[in-house]
């Protein structure tokens, strides 16, 4: 008995994992849709003898992996992915993605990057007309991060954004930390005028490592809707 937004991530994720074939390196994403995929392919090794190799984009997921019987192997063994599966927070028209909600956007990107085709999957309330209502991740280096802080504020004071309010992301008392030992800074912009010009501006900070802007990385994304049905966009 599935809630209506886990109904649509499961039937999202269902469909995308149709898409994997026989011998595929396929990227796992991170993030509860991203999970109903794993748990998916996991069932297609299990009952339908699916040869696949996997790589994980988090600790989280390989966890997973590992548990449901996929094969995980590091991106360096595997060089290049044909595939990789990964949910998001927000996507457009574009296909272009916030992702890093769930804080692992940095190896998200890595093996996105490396894959010959990237699916997201994703329920319907997802999809916005532009990018920014979910707060952007930045990933920053530990070191002297409230200076960094200060540096993407004044940066973002020449930028086309709605809001300007940057949080950083706590796990109860403490700061977060990624897989990577970073920290995650939330930018409440509201609405993002110019994506490309803001990921550019971003990355070229000393301290910021990588942002959760996705753009031109993803080439379908599946939308799943709370009554079953699933759209295909490309
Ligand atoms: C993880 O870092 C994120 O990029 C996730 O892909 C994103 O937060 C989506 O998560 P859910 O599928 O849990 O909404």
């Amino acid at each position: 008995d599935l809630s209506p937004i886990d109904k649509a991530k499961f039937v999202a994720a269902r469909r995308a994992a149709d898409l994997v074939e026989d011998g595929m390196r396929v990227g796992l994403g991170t993030g509860s849709t991203a999970a109903w995929l794993v748990r998916c392919l996991g069932e297609a090794v299990r009952d339908d003898g699916l040869k696949i190799r996997g790589v994980p984009t988090s600790a989280r997921t390989a966890a997973l992996a590992r548990e449901v019987g996929i094969e995980v192997i590091s991106l360096d063994e595997a060089r290049w992915l044909d595939i990789t599966i990964d949910g998001a927070d927000e996507f457009d028209a574009d296909l272009n993605l916030i992702k890093g909600g769930g804080g692992a956007l940095l190896q998200e990107k890595i093996v996105a990057t490396a894959s010959d085709r990237m699916v997201v999957i994703a329920d319907a309330g997802k999809e916005v007309e532009a990018l920014g209502a979910f707060p952007l991740p930045a990933e920053v280096i530990p070191f002297g991060w409230q200076t960094t802080r200060a540096l993407i504020e004044e940066t973002l004071v020449g930028m086309d954004v709605l809001g300007r309010d940057i949080t950083l992301r706590m796990n109860g008392d403490r700061p977060f930390v990624t897989d990577e030992g970073n920290h995650i800074l939330d930018l409440h912009l509201r609405r993002i005028g110019n994506p490309r010009q803001l990921a550019l501006v971003l990355n070229q900070l000393p301290g910021v490592v990588e942002n959760g802007l996705f753009l031109d990385i993803c080439d379908t994304v599946v939308v799943g809707h709370g009554d079953g049905r699933v759209e295909l966009r490309d």
